[in-house]
């Protein structure tokens, strides 16, 4: 058998959308102009709620010119080979200071991805003797990160701390006879809901169990807690949480990412994550510009302030006017409405193409069948008109969706 063949016939879940209207609109779209609400689509100008840019900065000028200037000077290739053979530089060491210095740990190391990186942390910190328990809701990375894993892994329902309880007992039993340890992981904004990662209740378990734990906060990094270092200050966990991660593809608008944690296990990880060792290091530009991106991030309150003025208006109004948003307590904006795969489809043609609202959707299997999740990112750069806009567009469709307009078997070109 061509093991090819079974691949192209299926598609999996996801390509299985890949030519609804056509390749190029739900899937795999291509926003033009420079990143900011207002880009444009299929030739048209739309306001788009779907990037991570949470601060603004990908556009920001100051981060423009830190990019383009550092780009000039040192190219992309510069330095060449892994870090701890050759493409180490001082700017990469005083990224790290920096970044622990923030979330307020001893020592960070810099990675290149936060998927891979995550993964490769999560391998190195265990082996077959130790137990990791996980939060169901989890990034694609952590789970990635898990499968790698020999020994035992636990899943607790999302933010079920007593469940958490039950598995942290399950595990210490087998801990107690393979001589092991136990490694708790959970994130402390979780991207599709926006709920948090209960990390104080998870964090005052460790009076009654021993175990470590390590948060992926990439979605809480820039935008959560006083001074924007995250979930875990927002909690005031900092010291309980042992490892802090976040990737630089949302707040810091770029990439790359970080772990940060006492500098005995940075140590550790430093000379032992395999994704970094055996991996060129972040080319230059990437380094200097997120120093740039966190020195506005830590010396410009105004852009979380200006975040959170978006994310109240919008939340606010979505409530008022009776959408249900869940659970959200972070800018993430789920907005769940109920319909089949090809109801969302229109609904979100309809938005797209008669109110120029560009923003992600999310069915089936990512949610229960039948729900749509039309997912807002509200950032620092959007206004007040741009939320108004688009609770009166979000209004006409519900409306339409109520009378049944988006049920019609084929998708529809304007409605
Ligand atoms: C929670 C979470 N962790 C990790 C990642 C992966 O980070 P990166 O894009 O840097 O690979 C993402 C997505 O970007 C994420 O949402």
């Amino acid at each position: 058998m061509d093991i090819f063949d079974k691949l192209v016939t299926s598609k999996s879940p996801l390509g299985h959308f890949a030519h609804i209207k056509e390749e190029g609109y739900f899937m795999f779209p291509q926003l033009e102009g420079p990143i900011q609400p207002r880009m444009r689509f299929k030739g048209r100008e739309v306001l788009t709620w779907s990037l991570n840019n949470y601060l603004g900065l990908a556009n920001h000028p100051e981060v423009r010119k830190a990019d383009a200037e550092s780009a000039a000077e040192f190219g992309l290739g510069y330095p060449m080979g892994a870090r701890i053979m050759s493409g180490n530089s001082e700017y990469h060491i005083q990224l790290e200071q920096e970044l622990a210095t923030f979330v307020g740990k001893e020592s960070g190391l810099l990675l290149n991805y936060g998927y891979q990186g995550i993964m490769s942390i999560i391998d190195t910190l265990v082996d077959r003797k130790d137990v990791i328990i996980y939060d169901a809701e989890s990034h694609a990375c952590i789970v990635d990160g898990v499968r790698m894993h020999l020994g035992k892994r636990f899943v607790f329902p999302h933010n079920d701390i007593a469940n958490l309880e039950k598995q942290l007992q399950r595990a210490e039993k087998i801990t107690a006879e393979t001589g092991g340890g136990i490694l708790v992981i959970t994130e402390g904004v979780f991207g599709m809901s926006g709920d948090l990662g209960r990390l104080d209740l998870i964090a005052s378990l460790k009076e009654k169990y021993q175990f470590r734990l390590l948060v992926d906060d990439a979605h809480g990094f820039g935008t959560m807690g006083e001074t924007g270092a995250g979930a875990a200050e927002y909690y005031g966990v900092t010291d309980e949480v042992d490892l802090y991660f976040s990737t630089f593809a949302k707040s810091m608008a770029s990439i790359g990412a970080f772990v940060a944690g006492d500098a005995g296990i940075v140590e550790y990880l430093k000379y032992n994550v395999r994704s970094q060792i055996f991996a060129k290091s972040l080319p230059m530009p990437l380094v200097i510009g997120a120093l740039k991106r966190l020195e506005l991030l830590r010396t410009q309150p105004k852009l979380r302030e200006n975040l959170w003025r978006i994310v109240d208006a919008l939340q606010s109004s979505l409530r008022e006017k009776g959408f249900n948003i869940g659970v959200t307590k972070s800018p993430v904006t789920p907005v769940l409405l109920y319909g089949s795969g090809y109801v969302a489809a229109n609904l979100m043609l309809d938005l797209r193409e008669n109110f120029n609202i560009f923003c992600s959707g999310v069915i089936y299997p990512v949610v229960p069948k039948d729900v749509i999740m039309l997912r807002l990112i509200p950032t620092a750069v959007h206004t007040l008109d741009d939320v108004n806009e688009t609770i009166a567009a979000f209004e006409a469709v519900s409306h339409k969706l109520k009378n049944g307009l988006y049920s019609k078997e084929q998708l529809i070109e304007t409605v």
